[in-house]
């Protein structure tokens, strides 16, 4: 599809299931490579990059397939440790692949991942956390070496910023490590939490996820098994803004609102009704935002950086000045340009973009930036009048 077209202006009805997150379907698709024999995976997103993550699996030679929104992946057949060249730049997540392969094989190679261009987006804590376990890498013709001759050993990682993916990486590369590795400084995301209960289920031993210390008991032999990922907060938070931007009231359901409660509390002080309950959430709002004085992203349980783009979006049109402050990635505001030419009114100075409300916004031809930037721009499009492409 070249485009999406929306015509703007009329508030949202309805309920909506929320799909799997895929911040955890991909750090889990990576993790089956850890077992012998099938693993069965419910609520994962048919999303492109998905597909890309069971592209990488059968290039490896596991026999894969999707049932609707489930996968079965089986490694029984499972050969080498290079992930393709098309497959890595596709998406930063390919990265993920590196600490399981590391773990079954003691050796990984791929070229440098691609993903969203939010800023410079390195890998040196995934590298880093490598080498702590033991591997040697080394760097060549844009190639990323990985070999641990004599297997990898636990170890003390203490990461410098709590990394989602290094976290990830760190723990998945651990469970093909002998004895006991302590992560330190640990991401806290619900789709680590969400990995963890997956490798846990297939019989690896790991606690403290969800905490800041994460402590994996390497070396055991694990097995398939079966899993539903979590719904998607981030799509949770799209929806909400949806419903926020352009008035009216939806239900989400297959969500756990306390994985986004700095999303929901936002909207309530902004002046939506949010209700919130085990598995649902539903907002209700008619007429404009308030503003929402400073937003500052941060690690969870923090402001996630990824739900930025959506609630900027809905408050172009509130009451009053919103200051957001962008501490995740420096260039994660490339969505403004096309905001303004919606009408919103922001400035962006470095990391801080100050949204003074409008009345009304218009459709305009934009352009998607990136997969948040994108979701941006469709809310905004819902609340405003016209057409938008
Ligand atoms: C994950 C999410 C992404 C989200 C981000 C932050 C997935 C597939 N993607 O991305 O949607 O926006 O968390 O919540 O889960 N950094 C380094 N060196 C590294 C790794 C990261 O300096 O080796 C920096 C990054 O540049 C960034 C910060 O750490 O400034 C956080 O990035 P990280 O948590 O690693 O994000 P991702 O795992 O890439």
């Amino acid at each position: 599809m070249e485009y999406f077209a929306v015509e703007g202006g009329w508030p949202l009805e309805g309920q909506v299931p929320v799909h799997g997150a895929k911040n955890s379907a991909l750090p889990i698709l990576a993790a089956t490579l850890l077992a012998d024999g099938e693993s069965i995976i419910h609520n994962c997103p048919s999303l492109t990059d998905c597909a890309a993550a069971l592209e990488i699996l059968s290039c490896l030679g596991c026999r894969v397939r999707r049932e609707g929104e489930t996968v079965v992946v089986n490694t029984a057949c499972r050969r080498g440790h290079t992930i393709p060249d098309d497959l890595m730049g596709r998406m930063r997540a390919s990265v993920l692949f590196l600490g399981p392969l590391l773990a079954r094989d003691g050796a990984a190679t791929a070229c440098w991942p691609g993903g969203c261009a939010l800023g410079a987006r390195p890998i040196d804590l995934h590298i880093q956390a490598f080498q702590a376990l033991g591997a040697q890498g080394r760097s060549w013709n844009g190639q990323l070496f990985f070999h641990a001759p004599t297997g990898l050993s636990g170890c003390r990682i203490a990461l410098p910023i709590p990394s989602v993916g290094a976290t990830e990486n760190a723990m998945l590369a651990a469970c093909g490590a002998a004895g006991e590795t302590v992560i330190r400084n640990a991401a806290r995301e619900p789709e680590i939490v969400d990995l963890a209960r997956f490798l846990r289920a297939m019989g690896a031993s790991i606690r403290g996820e969800g905490s800041s210390v994460i402590t994996v008991e390497g070396g055991r032999a694990l097995h398939g098994c079966e899993h539903t990922v979590i719904g998607d907060r981030i799509v949770a938070a799209t929806y909400l803004s949806a419903a926020a931007a352009a008035g009216g009231d939806v239900r989400l359901t297959g969500v756990e609102p306390e994985q986004f409660s700095t999303v929901t509390s936002l909207f309530r002080d902004a002046g939506a009704r949010v209700d919130c309950a085990p598995g649902e959430v539903r907002i209700r709002c008619g007429g404009r935002l308030t503003a929402s004085g400073v937003i500052r992203t941060s690690p969870y349980p923090g402001f996630p950086t990824d739900a930025q783009p959506v609630v900027m979006a809905a408050l172009c049109r509130g009451r009053g000045t919103t200051v957001f402050v962008e501490t995740m990635f420096e260039n994660r505001y490339r969505h403004v340009d096309e905001l303004r030419r919606m009408g919103a009114d922001i400035r962006v100075q470095d990391r801080v973009a100050v949204v003074t409300g409008v009345e009304t916004l218009h459709g305009a031809p934009v352009r998607c930036t990136d997969l948040r930037g994108g979701a941006a721009l469709c809310v905004a499009a819902l609340a405003a009048e016209g057409e938008t492409r």
